[in-house]
């Protein structure tokens, strides 16, 4: 409904910016019990990249979202919404307003959105809906996650997933619609399949006021139960929004999906009948990186020329919650 009346969407700008510092599996086997061969052939990962202590989420973030002005050509100054996705913040208060302080950004209005690897494309349909009812012509999406600080760097069966990095997209309001659809969706039934919950202690503050105060604890996750939901929900959500755009799988060009293992990349791609050399991959160099990995593929993809101006882009994210989304769009202007 809003399509047919409102303003046209189209994604002009991609960035993207990881920490410096790898771990192949090799050096993370001095650590764990695990192996290179363990590891590739069961997620496809070769490498990470991970923050040091100086690295902040909001600096990662910044240049990625920098690269992505300067691809869509537009000026921070001109930006007027910033919407961060991350379950990493250095803050709880909220990142993004710090990102937009180091970018200038001065007359946008910012705030972090939390959906774990659904994050982007929370991100990018909630941008949406500011720019297709024409309260906003301007905005930043960013998906950004420092997961290493979160990790059981002793747990073998999580920690080989993941890795950091930011990735950003701009979107514009534009005459032509680019955006063909999206769906959303969560299932909070799930949601002790993947976990980074805080664990109160009882603190008694005053006599008979007991509060709960504690830490976020590493995160644990049902890695089969996580499996068995992605192979399921993303095929169907992505031939709903196919469905819904009129369009026929023979109509994408590329895959972009959250870069959790290859092997989930693998089933998708065969369930939807996309070819492989359609569905974009580089969790062999940098494992999962929650929010930022679809950005960040997205962004790899269309600077190596992969990607071209009016390509039909499959797009989906899934991970804690349990959420999951799809968006088709065409990429460029
Ligand atoms: N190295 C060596 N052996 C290992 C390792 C490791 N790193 N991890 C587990 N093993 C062992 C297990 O102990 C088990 O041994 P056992 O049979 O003697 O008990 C064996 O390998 C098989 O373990 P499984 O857990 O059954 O392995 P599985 O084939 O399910 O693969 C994996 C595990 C790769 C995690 C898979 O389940 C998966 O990819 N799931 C999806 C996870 C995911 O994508 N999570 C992120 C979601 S996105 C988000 O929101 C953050």
């Amino acid at each position: 409904m809003l399509k047919e009346l409102g303003v046209g969407i189209a994604i002009t700008g991609s960035g993207s910016a990881t920490p410096t510092v790898s771990l192949d599996n090799q050096g993370l086997s001095t650590l764990v019990e695990t192996s290179d061969e363990w590891i590739s052939s069961r997620t496809g990962i070769k490498e990470r990249r991970l923050s040091s202590v100086q690295e902040s989420l909001s600096a990662i973030a910044t240049l990625a979202a920098t690269n992505a002005l300067d691809m869509a050509g537009i000026a921070a100054t001109d930006v007027d919404l910033i919407i961060l996705a991350t379950s990493t913040p250095d803050d709880l208060f909220g990142t993004a307003c710090r990102i937009q302080a180091q970018l200038g950004a001065s007359k946008a209005v910012a705030f972090d959105m939390t959906a774990a690897c659904s994050g982007f494309v929370f991100g990018l349909v909630t941008a949406a809906q500011f720019i297709r009812t024409g309260v906003y012509q301007n905005v930043l999406v960013i998906g950004a996650d420092i997961l290493s600080r979160w990790v059981d760097w002793a747990d073998r069966r999580s920690c080989v997933l993941f890795g950091d990095g930011a990735g950003a997209v701009v979107m514009q309001a534009h005459q032509s619609d680019r955006l063909l659809g999206f769906e959303i969706r969560s299932d909070g039934t799930q949601n002790n399949a993947l976990n980074l919950a805080y664990q109160p202690q009882p603190k008694e503050i005053v006599s008979g006021v007991t509060i709960g105060q504690g830490t976020y604890q590493p995160i644990t996750m049902n890695g089969k139960e996580v499996y068995r939901f992605a192979v399921q929900k993303v095929p169907e959500v992505i031939e709903k929004v196919l469905f819904r755009a009129n369009l026929s799988i023979d109509q994408v060009d590329w895959l972009v999906l959250h870069q959790a293992n290859q092997r989930i990349l693998d089933a998708v791609g065969e369930r939807l009948n996309i070819p492989a050399h359609k569905v974009i991959s580089n969790i062999a160099k940098y494992g999962n990186t929650s929010a930022a990995s679809i950005p960040l593929a997205l962004d790899e993809a269309v600077r190596e020329g992969k990607i071209k101006t009016g390509d039909t882009i499959a797009t989906s994210g899934f991970g804690a919650g349990l959420t999951w989304g799809a968006a088709i769009f065409q990429w460029g202007r």
